[in-house]
């Protein structure tokens, strides 16, 4: 554990941070008159009008030792939020490292509840596969009185999204459907909820054959993954959790160039968010029931692969014409969509998928896009995100969009217009939801940060299942 409280002082440490949103704060007595005197004058010589966040560091000898100060300023109390809390504290936080006492100077600063989560954050490397290991981590004693009440929640799901990240990190040689179901597995056995494999003997028994068409050229075999987690048992309302489960995406036959197929073993970013809100549900124990459902395979070409042209059947029943076997997403989930509301009995269902290129367009790299037949829910979700550093916007589900699919020789086409395209892709699974409270979430902006955001760091994020997290616990 890279965190502890602690209720008294410990003058052994090397380095320390004040933490502070008030730049007339006391140094407190802990420290020696030269080192106060030495810090109150350099933060004195400070500009703090941007009231931006700022740090201040300082070698300075404490009796005989050397130590290391870091005054952090928070920024502006009245502008502080969940997210920009997050973001100072990270930035603030980051690089330095060793066994650090962080010390609130006020009562605003006292109430940092997130700072477990952040230096967890911090901490996470993915170094299994460099012949040099990274060594730098930060261990932080965190001096204080009070109860923070968030502050386990923060540590949990903190430790639950480097899990996330891990999944999504991993290449798709090692990350394989079989391999994200026996991660499940073992996750489920050490957070606390059932997992259940079938196979694509089972599968096709189903009827799930849009998911094994685009499953067919692959030679690491298809896996749909149920997890279910019961919570409340005088309650009989179910919660549905889908997440797109593409361990590779190569396009298909319709193939992506190489530029684009680079970063497709993140296409089961989905999936691994799906598994971070079931981790993070039981390990919280929240009183509610939810079950959750990956259809997991590999978007492959070979001689047996699914053509543009096929026409496939879906377990619900409608036929759809292949335009693109690029949008094979969508094909994987309207299947585990009717496997989770038929078999499961769920009440709601939400979904995340890394489903299109087009809401990177629309939305940028932090931003994503929520679909949904339900105003309400999609309004109380992007609620929930508040309490994270996540951001969320709704776009729009007009049933003009619907003509884009339509298909000359099928119930639907699976592409429709490079217009809109996100849209689309929401409204080709809105047809397959049957009326069932619904939230899609399209993610291939947020999955994966690719350097310059301030708080995520080039590689997979961890976000989003916090959100969900925090709408299914409200
Ligand atoms: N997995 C991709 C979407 C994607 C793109 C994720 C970029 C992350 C980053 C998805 O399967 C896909 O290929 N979508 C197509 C749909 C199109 C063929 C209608 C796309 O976005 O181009
Ligand atoms: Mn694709
Ligand atoms: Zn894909």
């Amino acid at each position: 554990m890279n965190f502890k409280c602690v209720k008294k002082f410990d003058g052994k440490f090397e380095k320390y941070v004040l933490i502070s949103t008030n730049i007339d704060a006391t140094i407190p007595n802990h420290f020696t008159e030269v080192v106060k005197a030495t810090l109150t004058q350099l933060i004195k010589k400070e500009d703090f009008s941007s009231e931006k966040c700022k740090k201040i560091e300082m070698n300075t000898l404490d009796g005989d030792k050397v130590i290391n100060v870091t005054f952090l300023y928070l920024g502006n109390p009245a502008k502080l939020n969940a997210k920009n809390i997050r973001e100072n504290l990270y930035t603030g936080l980051k690089g330095i490292t060793g066994e650090v006492m962080i010390i609130p100077l006020d009562e605003k600063s006292d109430n940092v509840d997130a700072i477990a989560e952040i230096i967890e954050h911090i901490n996470y490397k993915f170094d299994k596969y460099l012949s040099e290991k990274k060594k730098e981590f930060l261990k932080v004693h965190y001096l204080t009185n009070k109860k923070l009440p968030k502050l386990i929640e923060g540590y949990e799901l903190g430790k639950i999204s480097n899990i996330v990240k891990d999944m999504i990190n991993e290449p798709a040689e090692f990350m394989t459907p079989h391999m994200l179901a026996k991660t499940a597995e073992k996750l489920g056995k050490d957070y606390g909820f059932e997992v259940e494999i079938l196979d694509e003997k089972m599968a096709a028994k189903l009827g799930m054959h849009s998911y094994l068409s685009v499953a067919r050229a692959a030679h690491h075999r298809p896996y749909v993954i149920v997890m279910r987690y019961f919570g409340n048992p005088e309650s009989e309302y179910k919660y549905g959790l889908v997440g797109k489960g593409l361990t590779y995406d190569t396009g298909g036959l319709s193939l992506k160039p190489t530029t684009g197929m680079v970063g497709m073993k993140e296409d089961m970013g989905g999936a691994a968010t799906m598994i971070g809100a079931m981790c993070s549900i039981a390990k919280m124990q929240l009183k509610k029931n939810v079950t959750c459902v990956v259809a997991a395979c590999e978007n492959s070409i070979g001689p047996n692969a699914y053509r543009p042209g096929d026409i496939v059947n879906t377990m619900n029943g409608k036929t759809v014409e292949v335009t693109n076997t690029d949008a094979e997403g969508r094909l994987t989930l309207i299947d585990a969509l009717t496997y989770i509301i038929r078999k499961e009995k769920v009440d709601e269902v939400i979904d995340a998928a890394t489903l299109t290129g087009a809401i990177l367009v629309a939305l940028g790299e932090d931003v994503t896009g929520v679909f949904s037949n339900d105003n309400e829910a999609a309004k109380k979700l992007i609620a929930a995100s508040d309490n994270w550093n996540e951001y969320f916007w709704q776009m729009p589900m007009f049933d003009g969009f619907k003509r884009y699919l339509k298909s000359d020789i099928a119930d639907m086409q699976n592409t429709g217009s490079r217009f809109g395209g996100s849209v689309n892709a929401a409204k080709f699974l809105e047809e397959f939801v049957e009326g069932k409270k619904w939230i899609h979430l399209d993610i291939a902006g947020t999955v994966f940060a690719n350097g310059g955001n301030p708080y995520y760091e080039k590689g997979p994020t961890g976000q989003v299942f916090k959100t969900i997290y925090s709408y299914i616990k409200a």
